[in-house]
């Protein structure tokens, strides 16, 4: 297996039902209608969503944010990983009674601390969450634009694209554009090939979340693969969701052979019963790329990453390295 890179992870959606229920201990909650048997339950988005938001309201000192960051980046530096940006989200912060400022620096203490342990580098891009609403998504790009922690890169938009208008959220992303942020959007996920349109009319990103379903329209493909927009794919995930029935009808393979650059990614892993790990041998198994190709890919999420160029150049570098 090459080297590894991930750009799509939510951090809330990231921890472990073990860890989950030693937070639901800590805080005397009761987790039984959201994990069972040692997994998370749910059925439908909505559902997912809810499973989700019980478990990031359990994340509610800076401590908890310091080991839960740590404990992801780690644990994907142990599976090959050298870089990682992680999802993080001010508004959960907010409802864990939690400010945004000392949330954030919990988690880029905790991405500190497994660099030093393990070299990974990590970066963190802040989202809106849609269904917050549109005054929710400006305050997150409000401070995501003056968060002060250099380990903030980019903005992003996520939550249930069945609910608001892309254009809604323009103002959102012109602030954190002039912030010098990088720009992701969620987007051809639950909704078709018009939210990729969409996203791309009004918000300009330099990565779409998913965008899969982009593979509806054909000019749309080619839309994407001459700007040079990322697709943070998510193969697991949109199987785990009913997004495509299973690995073969998934269009990863075809976005890739249009020409789109395409990455690997985990989103929520245990929730989807993965990890960048496992999005890797899908993509050995169902899509038959070989190693290197797995690494091509690893090289286009490096190129895509919202880092300074110094960190990014290293970064490079390593993956030219002979494994040792
Ligand atoms: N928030 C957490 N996971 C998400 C997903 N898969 N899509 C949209 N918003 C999310
Ligand atoms: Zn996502």
């Amino acid at each position: 297996m090459p080297l590894k890179a991930e750009l799509h992870c939510h951090i809330e959606g990231a921890a472990a039902p073990e860890l989950v229920l030693r937070q639901a201990r800590k805080y005397d909650a009761d987790p039984a209608p959201f994990i069972r048997d040692g997994a998370f339950v749910w059925h439908n988005f909505t559902s997912f969503l809810a499973a989700y938001d019980f478990s990031a309201d359990l994340f509610r000192s800076e401590d908890d944010y310091v080991l839960l960051a740590d404990h992801y980046l780690t644990s994907l530096a142990r599976d090959g990983a050298v870089y990682s940006e992680i999802f993080i989200s001010p508004d959960h912060a907010k409802k864990a009674g939690l400010s945004p400022k000392a949330y954030t620096d919990a988690l880029g203490e905790g991405i500190s601390r497994a660099r030093a342990k393990t070299g990974i580098e990590g970066r963190m891009i802040v989202t809106g969450v849609r269904h917050f609403g549109v005054d929710a998504v400006e305050q997150a790009a409000r401070f995501a634009a003056r968060s002060g922690n250099p380990l903030v890169a980019g903005f992003g938009l996520a939550g249930d694209e069945r609910i608001g208008d892309y254009e809604d959220f323009v103002r959102a992303f012109e602030i954190a554009r002039e912030a010098g942020l990088g720009i992701t959007v969620h987007a051809g996920e639950l909704t078709g090939w018009e939210s990729v349109a969409a996203a791309l009319d009004h918000l300009r990103p330099a990565r779409i979340g998913h965008g899969v379903r982009a593979v509806e329209n054909p000019d749309l493909v080619r839309r994407i693969a001459d700007l040079g927009v990322v697709l943070e794919c998510c193969p697991g995930s949109n199987v785990a969701l009913g997004v495509f029935p299973d690995f073969a009808s998934h269009p990863l393979p075809a976005l890739r052979a249009a020409g789109c650059k395409v990455t690997l990614n985990s989103d929520d892993p245990p929730y989807f019963r993965t990890s960048l790990k496992r999005e890797y041998e899908i993509a050995a198994e169902h899509f038959a790329m070989n190693e290197k190709a797995l690494a091509a890919l690893t090289r286009i999420a490096i190129e895509a990453a919202f880092v300074d160029r110094r960190t990014k150049s290293a970064l490079l570098a390593r993956l030219d390295r002979p494994a040792r």
